[in-house]
């Protein structure tokens, strides 16, 4: 590297002297450089800005909600059996994970017929679930906690845990004001919900039993739940990873923090912008483009097909908890925007939220279904698209095969694991004191 580099382009301060071993044979040292270009397009992946507002959930950043909502995140109580909450499934050990292919509830008989995603900066998203049926972080907690195969709970059954521990009521009121007077038995049975589907279930029977208004009250309580959960979720961030700090580098022209980045990793960057075509579609600062993608990965073995996208759309539009119904805080706003212009185009069968890379080394299995075991499994099936499922009407045209050389691909990985900043509040990790 020549002095006049150092000085002239300050894209040259990338550059980096490694021995290298290229396909298993040692060779003269590699220099690994960043041409200005390069540089630019690698600052729009950090820094990470802060959490975007979500204008549906006026609580987001209050932190007395947040603490409540971290006490219920960790509240078994809210389960039929006692035995489930959200950090049975998401937890903080596991990079707010669970390890498992699928999510399986505790006692439960069955598996959830899809893989466990992480939380770590999960309110940049957009959408959330792999099919993207929830428009809120919020409305997303509401979800687990009625499905039989998760909390198997019910919203009046949440509504009188709340109501009936004195601490619990305190904290909620605090935030949200009066809980509805549900030690009225005759107006607010001990558990109901709607169930479509199944009207004789008697959840479904209390549920419709009740006066519009009473439902309305207990709807409200129920969102209030999610806002709460929505706002601890919100500080579970990732920012900070040695890439981050490696770019902090290049933009500062400070050659003390590139120095720890290596040069496999910086190969394994340069793949990720170029020949690997990644940044196609995980792209700016949470590595996602926050859409939608038919990756044409073969299912898992015994589980249903998933029509992915295709199938989120519907209860979306139907959902009394979505951005612009009555729950919502800012139901004229940006949210209507998302949710109006909602279509359900057949090429949205199979294609799946693409997820944040962040902490991507620590969430193995990896996928919808938790099809591939490994980062190398994943990083051979963009190689070849080996076993690609077929997309008929719904082809994927940025999807290819990347054909990755050996070395290429343990240099990508080592680039990914870049990625990993698990520094958080070690209050957050477990359920405070108090709510
Ligand atoms: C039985 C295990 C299990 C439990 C319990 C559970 N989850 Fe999940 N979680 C999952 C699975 C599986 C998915 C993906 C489901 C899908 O896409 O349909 C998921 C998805 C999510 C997502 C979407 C993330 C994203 O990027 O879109 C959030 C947020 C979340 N869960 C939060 C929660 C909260 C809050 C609770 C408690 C109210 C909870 N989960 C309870 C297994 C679980
Ligand atoms: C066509 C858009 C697209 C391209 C190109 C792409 N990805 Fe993905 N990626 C996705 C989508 C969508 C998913 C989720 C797919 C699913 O579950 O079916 C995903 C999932 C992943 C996962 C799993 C993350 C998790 O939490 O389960 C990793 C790791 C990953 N991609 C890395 C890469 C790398 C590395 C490249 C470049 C070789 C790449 N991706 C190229 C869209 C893409």
């Amino acid at each position: 590297m020549s002095s006049a580099c150092v000085t002239i382009l300050p894209a040259c301060l990338a550059v980096l002297l490694a021995p290298g071993f290229v396909q298993g044979r040692q060779t003269a040292p590699q220099p690994v450089t960043f041409d200005e270009s390069e540089v630019a397009f690698i600052e729009s992946f950090s820094p990470l800005p802060a959490v975007p507002d979500d204008p549906t959930n006026a609580y987001d950043h209050d932190p007395e909600a947040a603490r409540l909502g971290q006490f219920l995140f960790y509240d078994q109580r809210l389960s039929s059996n006692g035995q489930v909450a959200c950090v049975s499934c998401h937890d903080p050990a596991q990079s707010w994970t669970d390890g498992r292919q699928v999510g399986l509830a505790p006692g439960a008989e069955r598996p959830v017929e899809r893989h466990t995603m992480s939380l770590w900066n999960v309110a940049y998203n957009r959408w959330f679930f792999w099919d993207g049926r929830a428009d809120s972080l919020w409305s997303q907690a509401l979800i687990p906690l009625e499905n039989p195969l998760e909390h198997d709970f019910t919203r009046l059954q949440a509504a009188h845990v709340l109501h009936d521990d004195a601490k619990l009521k305190d904290a909620y009121e605090r935030v949200f004001g009066p809980l509805p007077p549900l030690d009225e038995e005759a107006r607010f049975p001990a558990a109901g919900r709607p169930i479509a589907n199944e009207p004789e279930h008697p959840h479904a029977i209390a549920w419709t039993g009740m006066t519009s208004e009473d439902r309305d009250a207990v709807n409200r309580v129920f969102a209030n739940v999610g806002k709460a959960i929505a706002a601890f979720e919100t500080k579970l961030v990732s920012r900070r990873s040695p890439f981050d700090i490696f770019v902090e580098g290049l933009r500062e022209g400070d050659l003390r923090k590139q120095r720890g980045f290596s040069a496999d990793a910086r190969r394994g960057l340069k793949l990720f912008l170029g020949k690997a075509r990644c940044f196609v579609c995980h792209t700016g600062a949470n590595f996602t483009d926050l859409e939608f993608h038919n990756d044409r990965i073969p299912g898992a073995e015994g589980v249903n097909m998933d029509p992915g996208r295709f199938g989120g759309i519907e209860p979306l539009m139907t959902s009394e908890f979505s951005g612009v119904g009555p729950y919502s805080d800012d139901p004229d706003g940006k949210a209507r925007d998302k949710v109006a212009f909602l279509r359900r185009p057949v090429h949205e069968f199979g294609a799946f939220k693409t997820p944040t890379l962040r902490n991507a080394a620590l969430t193995a299995p990896y996928m919808h279904q938790g099809q591939f075991a490994t980062l190398e499994d994943v990083i051979h099936f963009y190689s070849t698209l080996e076993n690609a499922v077929p997309t008929h009407h719904a082809a994927e045209k940025i999807l290819i095969a990347v054909n990755l050389l050996e070395h290429e691909r343990r240099d990508l990985i080592a680039f990914l694991r870049t990625l990993t900043d698990t520094s958080l509040d070690p209050a957050l990790l477990s359920p405070p004191e108090a709510p």
